[in-house]
C-alpha cells in the first residue's frame, strides 16, 4: 500500500466567525474543551497517516504553538505557509513540493466527522481512482460546494450555487492523486478571487479522470459559523462519558454525563449533563445545563448557562436570566451592574452580537 500523506488546511479568513477570529484561529476554537483542529488530526492519525502538512495563514504562530511537531498526536507535522487565503485549490498548489507527487488526503481544519475517515482512506489507497470526494445531504446546499449526480456518478460541481442541482454538499475531506496538481495549474480564480477546489475537481471530471464519491454516514459538521460550532459541541457532548476529576462540593447536584477537570470548585450548583467543565473552573450557586462547555479557569457565579461554549478565564456573574446558544471568547466578563445608574455597559469588539431580554 502506498504511504498517504495529509494536507490539513488551517489558514483562511474566518470572516463568518468574527469577532472570535480577530484574535484567534477558528480551527482552535474548542468544542467540548478540545480545539476543532485536534479532532481532525486524530482522525488523520486513526486512518493510518503519519506525515501531515498543515497550511497556515495569519494565525500560523498560534497553530504552531498548539500542534508543535505533532508528536502528541503520533504525527510528523510540517507547516506550509500560505501568503494569503487565496482558496482551497491554492492551498493544494503550494503543497506540491511537500506532497512530492504522492497521493494525499486534504482535510479542512474546521470540519468534524463523527465516524472519522479511515474507511475512505483505505479504499482510496487501493488506487482505483484519481480523486475521491465525500458528500453529505444538507438542507441548505447553496452554502456549500454542491455535486451534480447522474446515475450515481458525479458529473459536475459548483461552489455555493444560487440554484443547487442537488442537496449533496461536498464534505471537507478530499483524496487526490498528483492529477490535482495539473488541475490547480489550469483553473482560473473565481469571482471571489479564490482558486476553487470545486473548479479543480470539475477539471478532473472534464478531462476524463476517475472521480469517485461516497456518502458520509453519521454526522458531519463544517464549523464555519456560530450555529454550526454549537451544533458540533452538541454532537460531541452527546457522546460524552461521565468522569469527575473534581467532586462537587456542598449543596451541589450532578445529573447525567458530566466531566469535571482538575481543581474545579463546584458549590451550591446543579450541573445537568452532558456538559464539561475545564481545569480550575469555579461554578458557584449556578446552573450549568446540557450541551455546555466551560473552559479552564472560568468562573460562573450565581448564573445559569446552557447549550453554550464559554472559553477560558471568563467571569459570568449575577446574570438574572439564563445564558443560552452562546459562544464567549477568552477572558470575557459578563456581569450584572452593582450600583446605580442601572445601565447596560458594553466593551465588545467589532462584529460582536449581543441579544438581551
Ligand atoms: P472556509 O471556511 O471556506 O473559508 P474561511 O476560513 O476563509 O472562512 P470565511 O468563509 O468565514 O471567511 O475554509 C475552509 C477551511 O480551509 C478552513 O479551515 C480555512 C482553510 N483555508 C485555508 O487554509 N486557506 C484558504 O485559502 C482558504 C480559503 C481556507
Amino acid at each position: 500500500m502506498v504511504q498517504i500523506k495529509a494536507l490539513i488546511l488551517s489558514g483562511g479568513k474566518g470572516t463568518r466567525l468574527r469577532p472570535i477570529t480577530f484574535t484567534s484561529a477558528k480551527q482552535l476554537v474548542p468544542v467540548a474543551n478540545k480545539p476543532i483542529l485536534f479532532y481532525g488530526l486524530e482522525a488523520v492519525r486513526e486512518a493510518g497517516i503519519v506525515d501531515v502538512g498543515i497550511v497556515v495563514g495569519d494565525t500560523a504562530d498560534e497553530v504552531r504553538k498548539a500542534v508543535g511537531s505533532g508528536e502528541q498526536f503520533g504525527l510528523k507535522v510540517d507547516y506550509i505557509p500560505q501568503e494569503a487565503p487565496l482558496g482551497l485549490a491554492h492551498a493544494v498548489k503550494i503543497a506540491k513540493d511537500y506532497m512530492r507527487d504522492e497521493p494525499f488526503v486534504m482535510y479542512l481544519g474546521d470540519n468534524l466527522l463523527k465516524n472519522g475517515i479511515r474507511s475512505f482512506v483505505s479504499e482510496f489507497a487501493d488506487g482505483k481512482c484519481d480523486a475521491q470526494i465525500l458528500l453529505a445531504r444538507v438542507p441548505n446546499p447553496s452554502e456549500f460546494g454542491v455535486a451534480e449526480i447522474e446515475e450515481g456518478r458525479v458529473v459536475g460541481l459548483e461552489e455555493k450555487p444560487k440554484k443547487p442541482k442537488s442537496d449533496y454538499a461536498l464534505v471537507g475531506v478530499y483524496m487526490f492523486t498528483n492529477s490535482i496538481f495539473e488541475a490547480v495549474e489550469q483553473i482560473k480564480p473565481s469571482w471571489r478571487n479564490e482558486l476553487e477546489i470545486t473548479d479543480a475537481i470539475q477539471y478532473l471530471i472534464d478531462k476524463g479522470f476517475v472521480v469517485n464519491s461516497h456518502i458520509v454516514e453519521g454526522w458531519w459538521k463544517d464549523t464555519g459559523k456560530l450555529e454550526d460550532i454549537l451544533d458540533a459541541n452538541h454532537m460531541i457532548l452527546a457522546e460524552l462519558t461521565a468522569r469527575l476529576d473534581s467532586e462537587p462540593g456542598k449543596g451541589s447536584e450532578i445529573h447525567g454525563n458530566v466531566q469535571t477537570g482538575k481543581k474545579v470548585n463546584i458549590e451550591g450548583s446543579v450541573l445537568r449533563g452532558p456538559c464539561i467543565i475545564g481545569d480550575g473552573a469555579s461554578i458557584i450557586d449556578s446552573y450549568i445545563g446540557p450541551f455546555t462547555s466551560i473552559g479552564p479557569n472560568t468562573q460562573v457565579i450565581r448564573s445559569e448557562v446552557e447549550n453554550s461554549i464559554i472559553l477560558e478565564e471568563c467571569t459570568i456573574k449575577d446574570i438574572g436570566s439564563r445564558i443560552g446558544n452562546s459562544l464567549i471568547g477568552r477572558n470575557v466578563t459578563v456581569a450584572k451592574t452593582v450600583r446605580p445608574p442601572k445601565s447596560y455597559e458594553f466593551m465588545v469588539g467589532d462584529n460582536s452580537n449581543i441579544i438581551i431580554l
